[in-house]
């Protein structure tokens, strides 16, 4: 466990840190995160991150947070826990902060921000593929926003480990939209397929990395629906997420997909991935 945390304005020991009882974070949910991701000590898409933090802050109607002024921060906690080589994320969370619990937001609350390095976990399978469930989606209609209120991701994340799989992926009115903390893409003769950006999926920054490699390298992709009926057509799927990369999906619902193993399509996508994440920390090195 890596020892200091961000809290506040302050770098501090995590037992030296409270929140209040009456944060709104603790009392409603009302706050959103991020996850960001350090390879040896350098952050992936950090400003991408931080952008999507202000998306989010706006859509819970913080009026006057800039985001962007953690982007230091996110840093100078990296440095203070002496990660060295290893790969670690970065998880920021900021509620509205402590006030009487009353549900219209309070005039003068000052947030509560909280940021902490954790060690990257990853499962074998990441690699060599994983087997998911697919579940309604009974989020509410603001998935863009990367709150804090996780309860149904929970819900349906603890089924699918139940059932033996890694990953639930969210199905609404028929459609097949992300997983419970992963963007989810299927293949279907070729072209490399994931549901279109709306208040019903989060914008991925993986996801975009995706489809930025795909234009790069001339790989056809397609931001369009994805159809549940359609699924048992589609040679390879895989997730993409910060702590999962691109994982292949090898089963869904119990049932093979393709020849039930990685494929190409996956296995170049995945190769580029790396390559590209190489490069970002070459590049954060020389600068
Ligand atoms: N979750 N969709 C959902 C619902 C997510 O929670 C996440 C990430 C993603 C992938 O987004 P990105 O590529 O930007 O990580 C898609 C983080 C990692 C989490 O909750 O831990």
């Amino acid at each position: 466990m890596y020892d200091t945390v961000y809290f506040n304005g302050a770098f501090q020991s995590r037992a030296r840190v409270s929140v209040s009882l009456d944060d709104r974070g603790f009392l409603f949910g009302d706050g959103a995160y991020e996850v960001i991701v350090a390879y040896g000590g350098h952050c992936f898409r950090k400003l991408d991150h931080l952008k999507r933090l202000s998306h989010s802050l706006r859509g819970l109607r913080f009026s006057d947070f800039d985001a962007s002024t953690l982007d230091p921060v996110v840093d100078e906690l990296i440095a203070r826990n002496s990660v060295g080589s290893e790969d670690v994320t970065v998880y920021i969370q900021v509620t509205r902060g402590a006030a009487p619990r009353k549900h219209a937001f309070p005039a003068d609350a000052s947030p509560t921000v909280f940021a902490q390095v954790m060690p990257v976990v990853r499962d074998p399978a990441f690699k060599t593929g994983i087997s998911v469930i697919t579940v309604p989606d009974t989020r509410w209609s603001r998935c863009d926003i990367k709150s804090i209120n996780l309860i149904p991701n929970c819900l349906a994340n603890d089924l699918a480990q139940r059932r033996g799989c890694i990953e639930a992926i969210f199905v609404r009115d028929g459609a097949v939209l992300e997983g419970t903390l992963s963007s989810f893409f299927a293949v279907f003769d070729g072209v490399a397929r994931t549901a279109p950006l709306s208040n019903y999926i989060l914008a991925g920054v993986t996801r975009q990395v995706v489809l930025e490699i795909c234009a790069r390298e001339g790989i056809p992709y397609s931001e369009e629906p994805i159809y549940l009926e359609e699924l048992h057509d589609a040679q390879e799927m895989f997730i993409t997420g910060t702590t999962r990369e691109i994982a292949p999906v090898i089963r869904v619902d119990g049932k093979p997909v393709g020849s039930g193993r990685r494929g190409p399509f996956v296995q170049r996508l995945a190769d580029l991935f790396k390559l590209e994440t190489e490069a970002g920390t070459m590049k954060a090195r020389a600068s």
